[in-house]
């Protein structure tokens, strides 16, 4: 019997950065590519044609260049120049500046301000990704797209977060090799990412602290067992997302290259 041929795709030979460019992804009634694009923001539909017909974009991994392609902006993955595009009309994300005093949860039986008292508003099942303490002020991302706020909190992608903490002065030469070597807490080593001054004035310094763990008051901890007190702290930076000018107590929706970045950052 003549044995069945392999489809040439099933070959382990194709060269690396080959793509495909046979389309697989047209979907009947979808909406057409450069609209999906231009709704998203990415550039004018004129535009977007020209991107498309550069061979720019991918839909499912695959390179569509045909002119008028439809696709499922809901169930489609679609890139332009290797970016995620975010395309789902209900996904939204945003980035809140926590004020000192805000329990980073949506409800809070005892009845103290929380976040739905500031993104309540803003879309149903909102998460919030991750929490800071209630006297941390500072950035928190919020977000109804499921998959994103679950891989940004998981250690194993190692999103990055800054901090911002207000400490008594002067700073010893040796905390930043300290803090990055790692500090034995009662729950293990924690280790910064990077360390450095912003300002020491006296009695008071400014300090920065680069982690890639989440795990409760660690921050706090850090430098409380290396000998000091955190009188302020806040986060600055989360991922590739700076909280910016963004205002205590405001919210911002993430613009479409920051969420690109944050895909980006957790290899969705
Ligand atoms: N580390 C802390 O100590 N507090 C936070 O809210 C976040 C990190």
């Amino acid at each position: 019997m003549k044995a069945a041929r392999q489809p040439l795709r099933d070959y382990a030979f194709y060269p690396e950065g080959y793509t495909d460019e046979r389309d697989t992804t047209e979907v009947p009634d979808g909406v057409r590519l450069q609209k999906v694009l231009a709704q998203a923001g990415v550039a004018s539909r004129r535009a977007c044609e020209e991107m498309i017909g550069d061979g720019r974009v991918t839909v499912n991994g695959q390179v569509v260049r045909r002119f008028g392609a439809k696709v499922d902006p809901a169930a489609q993955v679609i890139h332009v120049d290797g970016k995620r595009i975010p395309t789902a009309p209900d996904l939204v994300y945003y980035a809140l500046n926590k004020p000192i005093g805000v329990v980073s949860t949506m409800d809070d039986p005892q009845g103290r301000p929380c976040l739905a008292d500031y993104v309540e508003e803003l879309a149903p099942r909102l998460f919030h990704v991750g929490r800071l303490d209630t006297e941390t002020e500072g950035l928190l991302l919020l977000t109804n797209d499921g998959e994103l706020a679950n891989r940004l909190t998981h250690p194993s992608y190692g999103v990055q977060k800054k901090y911002w903490a207000k400490v008594p002065g002067p700073i010893p030469r040796d905390l930043g090799r300290r803090l990055k070597q790692g500090i034995e807490l009662e729950d293990g080593l924690a280790r910064a990412d990077s360390f450095a001054i912003v300002q020491e004035h006296g009695q008071q310094a400014l300090v920065e602290v680069v982690l890639h763990e989440g795990r409760k008051h660690v921050v706090r901890r850090m430098l409380e067992e290396s000998g000091h007190r955190v009188i302020d702290l806040a986060r600055i930076e989360f991922g590739p997302v700076k909280l910016g000018r963004t205002k205590p107590g405001t919210v911002r929706a993430l613009s479409l290259k920051e969420v690109g970045e944050l895909y980006a950052a957790v290899k969705l």
